[in-house]
């Protein structure tokens, strides 16, 4: 049975933490694999939200650090799911820092999760279709079928002739 599209804000997910010492490295800034981890689990959340199931991480890429975060700050972590295929769905995390205290959250990384629904049996199990809604959901979910491909290629799991819409991107720019 066909599953029926469910908004991006249905399973969106959005985790804080505070940056405590044993959570960097010596200069004073959070260690890159501590913030992959709590990317991990608010993604995996959100995947399992909007797959009504287990889920597996199956991918991460486009990983950014774009500026350090620091002891004592407070992380943001949004994540949401940008489209969903057969068995796998998209999600995108993006991390924000702010003072302890309050005040404006800043954008410090963001990467793609790939994640697989799996049954009570741990078999892969179709997931349901994503339904953007506001522009920014449109556009991330238009560009999820390029990443797709683009990250299948480099699994080995697509032939490059295959990818259509990478293909269309390089003719566009
Ligand atoms: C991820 C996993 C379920 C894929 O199983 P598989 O039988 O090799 O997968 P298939 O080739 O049949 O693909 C299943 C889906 O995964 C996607 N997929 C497979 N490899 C992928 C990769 N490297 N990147 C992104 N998506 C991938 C496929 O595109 C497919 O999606 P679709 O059904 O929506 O089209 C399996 O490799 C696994 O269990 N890996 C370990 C997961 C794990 O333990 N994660 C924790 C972190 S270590």
């Amino acid at each position: 049975m066909k599953k029926k599209a469910k908004p991006v804000e249905a399973s969106k997910t959005i985790m804080t933490e505070l940056v405590m010492p044993n959570d960097t490295n010596p200069l004073g800034h959070l260690m890159g694999g501590n913030l992959m981890r709590w990317m991990d689990i608010a993604a995996s959340i959100c995947a399992a939200r909007h797959c009504e199931s287990t889920v597996v991480t199956a991918s991460v890429d486009l990983v950014s650090f774009d500026y350090p975060i620091k002891l004592g700050e407070v992380v943001t972590l949004v994540a949401t799911v940008t489209r969903a295929f057969n068995t796998s769905v998209e999600i995108n995390v993006q991390v924000y820092a702010s003072k302890f205290e309050g005040g404006d959250m800043f954008k410090r990384n963001s990467a793609f999760f790939t994640f697989v629904a799996l049954d009570a049996k741990h078999r892969k199990r179709k997931v349901p279709p994503v339904h953007p809604i506001t522009d920014e959901e449109i556009r991330l979910y238009e560009g999820a079928l390029r990443r797709r491909q683009i990250r299948l290629i480099s699994a080995g799991k697509m032939d490059p002739k295959d990818a259509t819409e990478v293909k269309e991107f390089i003719n566009k720019t």
